[in-house]
């Protein structure tokens, strides 16, 4: 580990434009100690970015500080966006749009039949925020992105500024908010008096490249196990790395990342995105019943349930030493898959 290196990571960072929408940074790392015994292997600590804020939080707050700070000095007036109708980036944007005083239009993508029936969980809190949601009538995710340009190009041909986040040449700053959490683990591993030996999230895309960014970059010994909450797999890797990569080129960190840095498990997912599975509610009832705490449905339970399978399994012991699981948040979501999460 490297002191020198998270001063330069920490000013890197510090020094880019942002915003301020989270309500608490750090975020806590905690320790699980019911859920440690209750599975029997390494120490389980949390690192609870479901605490950032903005509309119940989620690992979204922290890239929104730089993807708006980035729209707002572009002059944008209206925002356009697409996910699933679950989705909880649509949520937190809804909230920071409100915030800022920006028109947000949604394009959101079906995933289970009750997403045309009821408005529930982030599809309902996005209502409340004031978005322009629109439900499309099924899962076609290239007619989703069709639709999104189309309405770009019709606000832009009114006159109106337009912003779209996440596009490739600013898809990085989300990348780069995560490097400041990997950071965060770091230092607050260090007053735990604890060296993880694993970090667990559930990710493929700017989270886990920017905690694989920012714990390289320090020099941690800390291995990074991202579990997909999608199916889609050919090029993630390479593409986690081009935006790890277009971040450090951007905060000016020596560092170049390849798709071999990246180590994800998406043998959770189970029948496809967006549908719980058996061992994620279970792992959503096991933590809330020893820790008090929350999972959602769609990626924090998935990827506790690769935890908790790769201790049961004896993949993972107490002898690997502690492991930080990094709760991504979206448990506004649990509102939303109700039925399934309460048999
Ligand atoms: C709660 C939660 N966890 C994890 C993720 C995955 O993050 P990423 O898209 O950076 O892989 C998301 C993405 O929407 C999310 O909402």
């Amino acid at each position: 580990m490297s002191r020198e290196r998270e001063d330069q990571l920490q000013q890197a960072i510090g020094s880019l434009p942002r915003l301020s929408l989270a309500s608490i940074r750090p975020t806590p790392l905690e320790h699980l100690p019911r859920l440690s015994n209750e599975l029997g292997g390494p120490e389980i600590y949390i690192k609870r970015d479901d605490l950032t804020g903005l509309a119940f939080g989620g690992n979204k707050t922290r890239m929104l500080e730089f993807a708006m700070a980035d729209a707002q000095a572009k002059g944008a007036e209206v925002i356009v966006f697409g996910a699933a109708v679950q989705s909880n980036y649509c949520r937190q944007m809804a909230a920071a749009c409100a915030r800022l005083g920006l028109e947000l239009y949604l394009i959101l993508r079906p995933v289970r039949p009750i997403d045309h029936q009821e408005v529930q969980g982030n599809h309902l809190l996005m209502r409340l925020f004031g978005a322009h949601v629109t439900v499309l009538s099924d899962t076609d995710r290239p007619r989703q992105q069709e639709i999104i340009s189309e309405t770009v190009e019709r606000l832009r041909g009114e006159g109106r500024n337009v912003y779209r986040p996440r596009e490739d040449d600013t898809v990085d700053l989300d990348g780069l908010a995560y490097a400041e959490s990997a950071l965060e683990i770091v230092q607050q591993s260090r007053d735990l008096g604890i060296d993880p030996a694993w970090l667990y999230l559930c990710a493929l895309d700017t989270t886990q490249a920017g905690i694989v960014l920012g714990l390289r970059y320090v020099e941690s010994d800390t291995k990074v196990r991202g579990i997909s909450p999608f199916e889609g797999w050919e090029g993630r890797f390479e593409e986690m790395a081009r935006i790890a990569n277009q971040g450090a080129r951007r905060a000016g960190l020596d560092i170049e990342l390849g798709a071999g840095d990246f180590d994800n498990d998406n043998s959770y997912v189970g029948e496809r995105y967006g549908i719980p599975t058996p061992a994620g509610l279970e792992a959503i009832h096991l933590v809330a019943r020893t820790e008090g705490l929350l999972m959602d449905p769609v990626y924090t339970s998935k990827a506790m349930s690769a935890l908790m399978d790769h201790i049961r399994s004896g993949k993972l012991t107490k002898d690997d030493g502690p492991v930080v699981f990094l709760h991504t948040g979206g448990y506004s979501a649990l509102f939303g898959y109700a039925a399934d999460v309460i048999e």
